[in-house]
């Protein structure tokens, strides 16, 4: 089998074709009367990064919208772009509860066949490391108080 056949359909959507990408100004969040939070994660590994946004009700802590900007892999924005919707409608402290596995979970086309080759996992965390950097942005609290529940592969 090819590393052609190892990625989910899912996966070659969302790469070409994100839904979520894009970015949130200060303007827009400002006349919704929400807070905007601008996250930047980068991975040292790899040299891929992500910047997410997000639009929080400050009055529900709710994210009311998300999106992101890349300069990943085609995995990492198929990850990013389903991370954003796994945001949208949860709460801050909900949100950083979303991990990797959710991430790469929600790429698949079957539950028991994994959406990316095995060198590709790693890419579903920078996803799971923005969200923390988010959260501990808005909430204004160190991004290791969040447990770490990544499970690299
Ligand atoms: Fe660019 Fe592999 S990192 S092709
Ligand atoms: Fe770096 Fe995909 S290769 S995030």
């Amino acid at each position: 089998e090819s590393l052609w056949d190892a990625y989910s359909n899912k996966v070659t959507t969302l790469m070409n074709n994100p839904q979520h990408q894009g970015e949130i100004t200060p303007e827009e969040a400002e006349a919704h009367g929400n807070k905007l939070i601008v996250a930047d994660f980068g991975a040292e590994s790899c040299g891929d990064a992500v910047r997410l946004y997000w639009e929080v009700d400050p009055k529900t802590d709710k994210i009311v919208n998300s999106k992101f900007k890349s300069f990943g892999c085609g995995t990492a924005i198929a990850s990013s772009d389903v991370m954003t919707e796994l945001c949208i409608g949860k709460t801050v402290q909900e949100a950083v509860k979303i991990t990797n596995i959710d991430v790469e979970f929600a790429l698949r086309d079957e539950p028991d066949t994994p959406a990316v080759p095995p060198q590709k996992m790693h890419c579903s965390v920078m996803a799971y490391d923005v969200i923390k950097k988010a959260a501990s942005l808005y909430l204004g609290v160190n991004e290791e108080s969040f447990e770490d529940e990544i499970i690299v592969c």
